[in-house]
């Protein structure tokens, strides 16, 4: 009977399940959008519960699609939008509140607070991260303080903290009824609670956040021989199944890209942009802006680190354009608009809509059209949205330059957007590097079957995952240098233009 790995992706917009097979081909897929909801400007939220039943319907749905059994499955691994949290009822699994998302700016004030006291970069050396509304550990801060029930409750430890995988995670194990309380070190690494070199939680800054740590998840490997328990016969997979392997899923496109050497690096267009480069089993401190984070774990073997650069809005700003100003009904139809034209007309968009994050962590920013005129139209503005993306991503390259002192090559590329010829050749141009896209460009599933699999045996080592990745497309700079640098620097100048807009 042939066997599978199975991978729950549960991102910012949707949540999916992807079946793969031995060669990291997709032989089974389902997807779920969840509502967006924003009570009031800057806000974000998911509805955790929402999540969870949209989880068991792909799982159910890729199943039914491919024909594949649950008991074919020789092992699960999730990935999941990073930094959301959830406290919820560990008697009865009901949340507290809704998941508040990673781009809510709605932990301003504690940020403000805590910057007040002790500067940006107070817990930099200890988490890698500068204090930053992004980030879980204010998140779980802001539930606490302001639903007094969570609050009784974390103090009685019935509360449980988590980000998505762990919610997830102990669903499938069971939820109330004894299900696996853990979160892996990627995403441990987000929520500023967690010392980096030991990879425990912080007992100053959890007292500093005022968060008892009984409601804490137990950290774990990214992909764990342990296994966090099977999942549960009556649920989704209809089966008991190990659950081995958890990563971020930023860190998990690293992964699925076969980023492990130091010195490599990806870039994942989706709803935000996160470009990570390895940089070994040492943690380096960023000097420009960037974040140090954990890229992974494999059981028994020292941890991976990583640099990061975290761009909030790429995708999204799409979507902004779809839904907010009717522009296009469907988000390719960017590309269509945007190559009506020649160039953007001199102007830009800046999406600061959560702030800026890098190198800039302006919270205090917003969002900017610049340069208008009246010769400007749609496709002018469709062609900016993109170039937006292509042009947060060089800020991120030039810190990650500097911060790494190795100047970047080539540029690896996955997610939605690349296969967005427009983006991707200018991303190329603007950076002056090719970029190239894999086959498999759902590195993001695949990263997180590939730590399950590794976990589970069905991959052996790192051989068979090198022999899994295969170019489909390289995208090479055509640009005139002057055009190039008149671009950017015009860029740099509506950066400026978003700063100390807090409404
Ligand atoms: O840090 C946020 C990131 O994990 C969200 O990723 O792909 O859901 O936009 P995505």
């Amino acid at each position: 009977m042939a066997t599978y790995i199975g991978a729950i992706d549960q991102g910012t917009t949707s949540s999916r399940f992807i079946i793969f097979d031995k060669h990291g081909r997709i032989v089974g897929m389902d997807q779920k959008e969840h509502r967006q909801i924003y009570p009031r400007p800057g806000w974000v939220e998911h509805d955790p519960l929402e999540i969870w039943k949209n989880t068991q319907e792909v799982i159910a749905g890729a199943l039914a699609k491919s024909g594949i059994r649950g008991n074919q499955l020789q092992a699960v691994g999730i990935t999941n939008q990073r930094e959301t949290t959830v406290v919820w009822d560990r008697h009865t699994g009901k949340p507290f509140y809704n998941a508040i998302v990673w781009q809510c700016t709605r932990t301003h004030e504690i940020c403000k607070q805590l910057m007040a006291e002790g500067g940006q970069d107070r817990f930099r050396d200890i988490t890698g991260l500068p204090v930053a509304t992004y980030f879980s550990g204010p998140k779980i801060k802001w539930i606490l303080d302001n639903i007094p029930e969570a609050r009784n409750a974390a103090q009685q430890g019935d509360a449980m903290f988590g980000t998505i995988e762990t919610w997830i995670i102990w669903w499938l194990t069971g939820g109330p009824r004894g299900g696996a309380h853990v979160t892996d070190v990627t995403n441990a690494s987000r929520t500023m609670l967690m010392n980096l070199h030991t990879l425990t939680w912080d007992e100053d800054i959890l007292s500093v956040l005022d968060i008892p740590d009984q409601g804490l998840p137990r950290i774990v490997p990214s992909s764990d021989e342990a296994t966090w328990g099977p999942t549960c016969e009556d649920g989704p997979f209809g089966a008991r199944i190990p659950v081995c392997g958890a990563v971020g899923d930023q860190q998990a496109a690293l992964v699925g890209q076969t980023c492990f050497a130091p010195g490599e690096a990806k870039n994942t267009y989706g709803t935000g942009c996160f470009l990570l480069m390895h940089t070994g089993h040492k943690p380096m401190v960023s000097r420009h802006g960037l974040i140090t984070t954990l890229a992974y774990q494999f059981s028994g073997r020292k941890p991976s680190y990583c640099l990061e650069g975290s761009i909030a809005i790429a995708g999204a700003l799409v979507q902004w354009l779809r839904d907010n100003l009717n522009m296009f009904d469907s988000a390719p139809q960017v590309e269509e608009l945007a190559r009506q034209v020649e160039d953007t007309g001199g102007m830009y968009i800046v999406p600061a809509f959560s702030g800026l994050f890098a190198p800039y962590w302006r919270p205090d920013a917003r969002g900017v059209m610049v340069g208008l005129t009246r010769y400007i139209n749609k496709n002018h503005i469709a062609r900016a949205a993109l170039e937006a993306t292509a042009y947060q991503t060089r800020d991120i390259v030039e810190a990650m330059n500097k911060d790494s002192g190795v100047k970047l090559t080539k540029l690896k590329a996955d997610g939605g957007m690349v296969h967005n010829n427009l983006l991707m050749q200018f991303q190329a141009n603007i950076l002056d590097v090719p970029v190239v896209r894999p086959k498999v460009a759902e590195t993001t599933c695949l990263g997180a079957a590939y730590a399950a699999g590794i976990a589970s045996g069905y991959w052996s080592g790192r051989e068979d995952l090198y022999n899994n990745w295969e170019e489909d497309i390289t995208w090479y700079p055509d640009m005139l240098q002057e055009v190039r640098d008149k671009g950017y620097q015009g860029w740099q100048k509506a950066v400026a233009r978003t700063l100390d807009w807090e409404a």
